[in-house]
């Protein structure tokens, strides 16, 4: 078999849409399609069904990666014992897709109804094991903690205990595998320090990607809040949170500012 396949190779059927993280990230630019899942807005609904589609591609994605790191690398070059962690990361993921296919079901959603970008694969595609576990196990499930937090808090506030206990449920098994990336990015460069570094370094990058200019941060009107708690839970330091509140209202502040300006513009014309 393979090693280290490209997102390329991902197996998909007819009902799926593929588009690029570049592809991804204009859209985003244009629509802010992160949007906040308001449980009083009018089309709350929809938002939740978007979000619950991204959420969905999101787990199969987690279930390929975690599955070609498993595989990937031999034991020359990762502990046997993180291999196992990966295997068991795979059974989580691939109960989550069936989870979040019921519940898109339940929510009046469709597979295949959003696009589907390979962000997360595409993360867990560094030739580094370690780089994977920073990326994709800190970094991006640190990102699903947030967010099935807050999409456990719809679910109580829309009274709906499917969705309330299905999020509750993986947000269980996310703290499990943002905390397997803490503990192995700490043990396989126990003697690498510059590898720890640099490692950290590619998941501040991922971070500054998925901050979405700013939505994501510790605001009572974030659109996505940093669950500090549960990640706390799941070895991050409050350094380490902090890190990500910050980078995300600097970008808040920029997006403001951007807006400040346009309105001024608007105005000069007008005038
Ligand atoms: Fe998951
Ligand atoms: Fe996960």
């Amino acid at each position: 078999m393979r090693k280290n396949i490209p997102p390329s190779s991902l197996a998909r059927d007819r009902r799926f849409n593929r588009i690029d993280t570049e592809q991804r990230m204009r859209d985003f630019r244009d629509t802010m399609v992160v949007g906040n899942v308001d449980p009083d807005a009018e089309d709350v609904a929809d938002r939740a069904r978007r979000r619950m589609h991204g959420i969905f591609v999101g787990e199969i994605q987690a279930l390929e990666g975690a599955g070609r790191t498993a595989f990937d690398f031999g034991t020359d070059e990762v502990p046997y014992e993180l291999k196992l962690d990966m295997a068991r990361q795979c059974w989580d993921e691939a109960r989550h897709c069936e989870i979040s296919v019921k519940l898109a079901e339940h929510m009046g959603g469709e597979l295949g109804e959003y696009a589907e970008a390979t962000t997360l694969f595409e993360a867990a595609c560094h030739a580094d094991p370690v780089f994977r576990l920073a990326g994709v196990n800190r970094a991006l499930e640190g990102l699903a903690i947030d967010v099935f937090t807050q999409m456990r808090e719809v679910g109580q506030a829309l009274g709906d205990p499917i969705l309330e206990y299905c999020e509750d449920y993986m947000l269980a098994d996310e703290v499990t595998h943002v905390k397997m990336g803490s503990r192995w990015l700490r043990e396989v460069t126990e003697n690498d320090k510059e590898r720890r570094k640099e490692a950290l370094e590619f998941q501040r990058i991922v971070d500054g990607l998925f901050n979405f200019r700013g939505q994501r941060g510790e605001e009572a009107d974030s659109p996505i809040r940093l669950a500090r708690e549960f990640r706390k839970m799941a070895g991050f330091s409050d350094g380490e949170v902090d890190d990500i509140a910050e980078m995300s209202a600097k970008s808040r502040a920029e997006l403001e500012s951007e807006r400040m300006a346009a309105e001024f513009r608007a105005e000069a014309v007008a005038d």
